[in-house]
């Protein structure tokens, strides 16, 4: 028997994400075209100066901004036919360098569309998808929409949360990254910690190529380090701080890349473990994030550890217990939650 009251709920439910899921193709064109840039602290302004603005055409930034009002983003003045984007809409949405600025994401999420027949393939034959498999959108809008945490956080307050972490940096030690994509987690510590030098690898060899430049840009290439090595073989011994940024979950054998970092610290060096805010249960990650998480891990995240060695599939979503576990069975005696945020959990172990 239909309940009718639940079916007309759920309609508008699904409705409510069609429309957010096409007005993240405006979103994305919003951010790529600086149509938000420009509005961003300009006031009440006409399509007809956007465009100008932004040298694109009037009828479409027209249509264009209807969407945005009608998704709420932007604000609409009928009486002199404005658009106005909010100041603490533009931190989201064009303010590069606020730490919830969340437009990179719209571009991960169309490399999710543009690699959905692989997903497909991967749900009907339980193989892997290799993170270089991807398409490239990836890679940059990974390490965009991933920085601007780093930048507001890493060394500002998930460094000095770890036991003695942050006085070793200032002094002068050895860190390495690993998984560390483009590097931005590696080049924001080598900023921080100029006595200190830093390592980054990643198994992904055009990750690795990028990083190097933007280390070369930022000016530290001379204190860190960027090279191709999986989590299991990375050279280096006697590190003060192995990082793991987002990306344990991500690798077929957790365990041991865990028990490799093992042997590669110094005795009382530390694993920094940042990864995916989630609760124990399924019943704990019932919301926008745990759901947005949950659909990363089943198309980026468990595909790539189930294209690896051992194949175990952790899930984004693993959270804190099943995370201890890897660190118990890999031989560290200490593991803790050094901090937190919305979006991050952030862990400690020691041996
Ligand atoms: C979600 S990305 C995170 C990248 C980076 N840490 C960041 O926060 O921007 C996961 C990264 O882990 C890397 N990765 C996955 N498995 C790996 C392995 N077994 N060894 C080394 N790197 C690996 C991928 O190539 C990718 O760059």
């Amino acid at each position: 028997m239909i309940n009718e009251a639940r079916l007309e709920s759920f309609v508008h439910q699904v409705v409510n994400d069609m429309a957010a899921s096409m007005s993240g193709v405006m979103t994305n064109i919003g951010h790529k075209l600086g149509l938000y840039k420009s509005m961003a602290g300009a006031g009440a302004i006409t399509p007809q100066q956007l465009a100008q603005r932004t040298s694109t055409k009037e009828r479409y930034v027209q249509e264009w901004l209807n969407n945005q009002v009608a998704g709420g983003y932007v604000i609409y003045n009928s009486e002199n036919r404005t658009y106005e984007l909010p100041d603490e809409h533009a931190m989201v949405l064009a303010n590069s360098e606020s730490s919830v600025f969340l437009s990179p994401g719209f571009d991960l999420i169309s490399s999710m569309w543009l690699d959905e027949d692989k997903t497909i393939a991967a749900f009907e034959t339980g193989k892997g998808i290799a993170w270089q498999e991807h398409h490239p959108r990836l890679f940059c809008s990974c390490e965009a929409f991933f920085r601007n945490g780093y930048q507001a956080y890493l060394t500002n307050a998930w460094i000095p949360a770890l036991e003695g972490v942050e006085a070793k940096l200032k002094a002068g030690g050895k860190v390495a990254d690993i998984g560390c994509g483009h590097g931005a987690s590696t080049i924001i510590m080598a900023q921080a910690f100029p006595n200190s030098t830093f390592f980054g690898f990643d198994y992904h060899f055009d990750s690795i190529a990028t990083a190097r430049l933007r280390a070369q840009a930022a000016g530290v290439a001379d204190r860190v380090h960027f090279e191709v090595a999986t989590a299991k073989n990375y050279p280096g011994k006697d590190y003060d701080l192995v990082c793991f940024m987002d990306c344990l979950h991500d690798m077929g054998d957790p365990v041991g890349a865990v028990k490799y970092t093992k042997e590669t610290l110094t005795d009382n060096g530390t694993v920094l473990l940042v990864e995916p805010f989630a609760g124990k249960n399924i019943e704990d990650n019932i919301n926008p994030i745990g759901r947005m998480y949950y659909a990363a891990s089943t198309a980026i995240c468990t595909p790539n550890s189930l294209s690896q060695e051992v194949g175990l599939g952790l899930g984004a979503q693993a959270g804190e217990t099943k995370l201890s576990e890897v660190f118990s069975e890999a031989g560290f005696s200490q593991f803790r939650r050094a901090t937190a945020t919305p979006f991050n959990l952030i862990l400690e172990a020691r041996i």
